[in-house]
């Protein structure tokens, strides 16, 4: 946990923007794997942890706009419970940790939300995501399960995405905690990226850096030589020369500060000329979004600035044709890159995606694009400095992507399709770092992971 003056701050601070009623923020329960005791890690809410900092489950936070008085509801352990968990603090004591002064049991909960709402007080809550938690905020504001979501409040959530979207320097100094873990995953991984060996080892041997880290994963590790499906989460391929690997993999601290880093490798440790000629082209991109990553700019144009280096690569290539500027506008690269170039990251590895996307990564003057590939930028507005972004381009041949525009003679003008045929078995390159932006540019954050051909290789080779 950060200081206590951390979460007092962020409270009062959100208390001021939100402006009046009452705010319940409920942090998560233990989710049950395949019987009731037999559950998986448990990860706490992260707005919860942002304004709560606390790790126990069944716990719900409420912050008074008009009293400015904080509230921690919760059933204290009985001896029944202590047995197993041995001894643990009260809900007074947890409050107490974090500056809340008020505490009670879910009695108390009731009374406190039947209280607001018998006297037409505003209840601000943010749209639940776990089915557990919609239930427990029907039932606590006698909503219709249903129709929840309906009664979520704009207000706190763009005023939590105001407050999380700038990090600050001790936000900052967790991520390159997740990010350190994250180079023990990935160099280690890139040695064992070897022929004959599995992708569940290397998948495995990420998993268990990350929990010698003292945190899980940050998202299932991607581990494939089938890199061309973007979000690749199978793992039984055997590694064979002449493949590509995409790794794409994160840690999160003991915090739940979060590492998004992907690196994609030759298995064998040396890349062939093939290899080589996509892979500058997506390390040219990754330069390029850094080189350009400025407050004031938006994600958007990073995302384009990005996509004319890749375009203008393809073209060297015989893949694409004609003016790079044309290229871009019509979206013709997207064949090779369906995704946005990158999402904010914090406490969640796609940070705040729980509240909608459009309300973290757009505002009135900045809506997503309804273009292929652009349209998938999850972050498009304009960049300030504490914001904590991914760069990730990357090139995927795909097969069925490539037949269908082929058939339909899509952008067969920038398309030489006759040249494409001769990838269509090359798999996908992607590569991945996570950038803070400052005041006058942006910082790559973390311990540099090998991430040049000539690194690779020198780090696969020891
Ligand atoms: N880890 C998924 C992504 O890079 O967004
Ligand atoms: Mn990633
Ligand atoms: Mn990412």
């Amino acid at each position: 946990m950060f200081r206590k003056e951390t979460y007092i701050a962020r409270r009062e601070q959100l208390r001021k923007d939100v402006g009046s009623g009452l705010i319940v923020i409920p942090g998560n329960h233990e989710a049950p794997c395949n019987y009731k005791d037999n559950t998986y890690w448990f990860r706490q809410d992260s707005t919860f942890l942002y304004f709560f900092g606390l790790q126990r489950e069944d716990l719900v936070g409420v912050i008074d706009c008009d009293s400015g008085r904080d509230y921690l509801f919760a059933n204290d352990y009985d001896i029944d419970d202590i047995i197993w968990t041995g001894p643990l603090p009260s809900v007074r004591e947890l409050a107490a940790s974090v500056g809340v002064d008020n505490s009670g049991d879910l009695l108390a909960l009731k009374a406190c939300c039947d209280k607001a709402v018998g006297t037409g007080r505003r209840v601000h809550f943010l749209p639940p995501y776990r089915a557990d938690i919609t239930l427990d905020m029907a039932r606590l504001l006698g909503l219709d399960p249903q129709a929840v979501g309906r009664y979520a409040s704009m207000e706190l959530t763009l005023a939590c995405v105001k407050q999380r979207s700038i990090k600050s320097a001790e936000e900052i100094e967790e991520i390159e905690k997740a990010i350190a873990t994250a180079y023990n995953m990935h160099v280690g991984a890139m040695r064992m990226a070897m022929p004959g060996r599995y992708e569940y080892e290397l998948a495995g041997f990420m998993q268990g850096e990350a929990w010698k880290g003292n945190g899980p994963v940050s998202f299932p590790v991607i581990m494939t030589v089938h890199g061309e499906t973007l979000h690749n989460h199978g793992h039984n391929n055997r590694l064979e020369l002449g493949r590509m690997l995409v790794m794409d993999a994160g840690a999160e601290t003991a915090m739940n500060y979060c590492s998004d880093i992907t690196r994609s490798v030759p298995v064998g440790g040396k890349f062939d000329e093939r290899q080589k000629s996509i892979y500058e082209i997506v390390l040219n991109a990754n330069l390029e979004a850094i080189r350009v990553t400025r407050p004031g700019i938006t994600y958007q144009e990073v995302h384009q600035a990005a996509s004319r280096v890749l375009a203008e690569g393809y073209k060297g290539l015989g893949i694409l044709r004609g003016n790079t500027d044309d290229i871009v506008a019509a979206g013709a690269h997207s064949l090779l890159m369906p995704h946005g170039l990158g999402h904010m990251m914090g406490l969640d590895v796609h940070d705040m995606e729980n509240y909608g996307q459009i309300n973290v990564g757009y505002d009135d003057e900045t809506r997503p694009s309804e273009q292929f590939g652009l349209g998938s930028l999850r972050c498009g507005r304009r960049l300030q400095p504490g914001f904590v972004i991914t760069d990730e381009p990357g090139c995927y041949f795909i097969p069925a992507l490539i037949d269908k525009w082929r058939a339909e003679g899509t952008h067969k003008d920038f398309v030489n399709y006759d040249e494409l045929e001769k990838w269509k078995d090359f798999g996908g390159i992607r590569i991945e770092d996570d950038v803070l932006v400052t005041d006058t540019g942006c910082r790559v954050l973390g311990k540099p992971i090998p991430k040049t051909v000539k690194e690779i290789e020198e780090v696969m080779a020891s």
